[in-house]
């Protein structure tokens, strides 16, 4: 039984590689999460594996934090194994060559002046640490030009603590993004009324989702008759999620039940991998306040159930430029558009994802302004996907 259940896994995350049919570049350029703030120590070198590259992470003498090449400038040793931090300076196993957080060259045994050319430099990114999270700035020819927001005022006395879950998924990180304006998804899979609203808005890097929809009892593990009661009382669900780049993105959820802040980061491991962060807390003042950590609970066993649902559909499908958009999808093509920026240009000539999310079919349907919801009642609705 229980082996059964594990082939059962296995088999739910099992890849088709051969059928991604994904164009490179494949990896979107900005700011990454790359790990916990508190999962980096400081005297520490940790390894880390992203965008099919190896990278190092160190804390300076000042305690900051800093990604690095995983490789010497000297021979190439990999310093991710049995590399050492000594006063917040890298030190590489093989010849002991030592670098400071800004990646120069301070010393080298039995030399008396350590090299100070470009080649003998280990290559530092711009890194910052927001919201707990250390975040690299990876891009192939600009400087950082976006800001992360700092969310610190959810972490005051009216939320609670934030609770981490963190998986795999596969698949093309475009399409894993862009799951959350996909309305006709919120019913199939995550169990969720029908949206009766949704908008997208850009503005260069940022952008915005929202979608309302009314509340799903059954979600909350209430049981019918207590849901109808309640239901009785309550309104519309709005959740709002903000991007600020290809890495990460706010999600703000308010309901007549309870208030929740999620912090979405996700970072291409592979091109068929992406570590996914979910970090969830809940307001402590919404209308059941007396039981934040409840919700909170509740909602995090529920994401892990959606997550077991929708991983493996990931897992298995394959990269469409052309997908058959429907009116609750809608917002998916706008969200191509502005997603394709953080491409790099390929040579001219060859499609890339660039081009391939700026061409993003948009629906036959166009805009809605009334839909049949899923109980037959006409439901007064918008669907509106707009540039700024
Ligand atoms: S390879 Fe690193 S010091 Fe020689
Ligand atoms: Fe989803």
């Amino acid at each position: 039984m229980f082996v059964n259940k594990l082939q059962m896994l296995a088999d739910n995350l099992r890849t088709h590689n051969n059928v991604s049919l994904i164009p490179n570049p494949y990896f979107p350029e900005g700011w990454f999460a790359v790990c916990l703030s508190k999962e980096l120590k400081k005297d520490q070198l940790k390894r880390l594996s992203y965008f099919s590259t190896e990278f190092i992470a160190i804390r300076d003498e000042n305690g900051e934090a800093v990604v690095m090449d995983a490789y010497c400038p000297h021979m190439g040793a990999f310093l991710g194994r049995k590399g050492k931090v000594v006063g917040g300076q890298v030190v590489c196993p093989f010849h002991e060559w030592k670098f400071n957080a800004q990646g120069d060259c301070v010393e080298v045994p039995f030399c008396e002046r350590a090299p100070s050319t470009a080649r003998s430099k280990l290559k530092a990114y711009p890194t910052i640490e927001r919201n707990g999270m250390v975040m690299m700035w990876r891009h192939s020819s600009r400087e950082p030009y976006y800001e992360i927001p700092d969310l610190s005022e959810l972490s005051g006395k009216a939320w609670t603590n934030q609770i981490c879950f963190k998986f795999i998924t596969r698949g093309n990180s475009m399409e894993a993004k862009e799951n959350v304006c996909d309305g006709s998804h919120f019913v199939t899979i995550h169990d969720q009324p029908e949206p009766t609203f949704c908008e997208f808005n850009t503005d260069g890097p940022f952008a915005t989702h929202r979608v309302q929809m009314g509340l799903n009892l059954k979600r909350l593990g209430l049981s019918p008759k207590v849901a109808k009661f309640v239901l009785k009382h309550v309104g519309n669900s709005d959740m709002t999620t903000s991007f600020y780049g290809p890495g990460f993105q706010n999600m703000h959820a308010l309901n007549p039940l309870f208030e929740m802040a999620e912090e979405i980061h996700s970072t291409p491991v592979d091109e068929h991998r992406s570590i996914v962060w979910f970090l969830t807390r809940v307001s402590k003042e919404s209308a059941w306040s007396p039981m934040p950590w409840l919700f909170l609970a509740i909602v995090k066993a529920r994401e892990a159930k959606d997550v077991m649902m929708e991983v493996p559909i990931f897992a298995h499908k394959k990269f469409m430029d052309k997908p058959l958009f429907q009116k609750q999808e809608m917002a998916i093509p706008k969200f191509r558009k502005w997603y394709g920026q953080f491409y790099a240009e390929g040579e001219s000539g060859k499609p890339v994802m660039r081009d391939i999310a700026a061409n993003a079919p948009t629906s036959k349907t166009g805009r809605i302004s009334k839909l049949e919801s899923a109980n037959g009642n006409a439901a007064k609705v918008q669907f509106a996907a707009t540039d700024s």
